[in-house]
């Protein structure tokens, strides 16, 4: 097996129609990430008052912990002129999302799963994904639904395929919507090429693109990093590969506007899966 593995859905009997049917619509439903915008206003007033940044720093920990509303105005954005002004307030939600997480046990030559509950996310990084997040949940009956099991199900004997013998994972899956409107792209890795922190990861599932072009998913490694794999992701076609500690890193091209929906937004509408082996 490559470093990486691009499946299709339908390769395992489980097309896209036969996966979503009625829970498409929940990516239309999905919250807005607002955490994003904290982290890019942060990024941007840090640029533009560098000598400012311990206090910017504090502030993203703060509004992270819960020690300050997700509204509060970034601290010094009265002291920008009207033009910094426009960039930060352009700075607007551009994903919507949920999360759920799963335990699978292996009994004889089958998977069985149970979802559990989820408290703050966090990552185990080095950069702002450390601190804690909270999303909703995904759709319960979405999460209860056998598709949804056969979708996982497919992911672990993915990972027994590198790692004979995994028999208990752990799985966080993230049900995502990058939203672009016309003249702002989105980016799905604000953060640029990184891992998540897992032993394995399903970087993108893709269910949805509309109206959009970009959205391309990279693999990088090496030291200095170079692009090993490169590929704009269809819907029904995922890439999974060996996250923390496996040399490789993942980044994903923003996506911009070409035909705009009726709301005058694009989309890319995608699960990402995180996998841990506990056993
Ligand atoms: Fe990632």
């Amino acid at each position: 097996m490559t470093p990486f593995e691009v499946f299709r859905l339908d390769e395992w009997g489980l097309d896209l129609e036969s996966l979503m049917g009625e829970f498409r619509s929940t990516f239309d439903e999905l919250e807005w990430d607002h955490y994003d915008v904290v982290y890019r206003r942060v990024a941007l007033m840090k640029s533009l008052l560098p000598h400012h940044a311990e206090e910017l720093d504090a502030f993203h920990r703060d509004v992270f912990h819960g020690k300050r509303p997700l509204g509060e105005p970034v601290p010094f954005e009265a002291s920008l002129d009207s033009a910094d002004r426009a960039r930060l307030f352009d700075i607007r939600p551009a994903r919507r999302r949920a999360i759920s997480k799963f335990v699978l046990d292996r009994d004889g030559d089958t998977w069985s799963s149970r979802r559990i509950s989820m408290g703050a996310f966090t990552q185990n990084t080095d950069d702002f994904r450390c601190l804690p997040r909270m999303f909703a949940p995904m759709n319960a009956a979405f999460c209860d639904s056998d598709p949804l099991r056969r979708l996982l199900h497919g992911v672990a004997d993915l990972v027994r395929r590198v790692r004979e013998g995994a028999r208990v994972l752990e799985m966080i899956i993230h049900q995502m919507s990058s939203v672009a409107r016309q003249g702002a792209s989105a980016s799905n890795a604000p953060e640029g090429a990184h891992q998540d922190g897992v032993d394995y990861v399903v970087s993108a599932l893709v269910i949805e693109r509309h109206g959009i072009e970009g959205g391309e998913s990279r693999i990088l490694s090496g030291e200095p990093q170079r692009c090993i794999f490169n590929r704009t992701l269809l819907p029904g076609e995922g890439v999974f590969h060996a996250d923390r500690d496996s040399g490789l890193w993942h980044d994903v091209t923003p996506i911009h506007v070409t035909e705009p929906h009726a709301d005058g937004l694009g989309k890319r509408n995608l699960f990402g899966i995180d996998i841990n082996v506990i056993e």
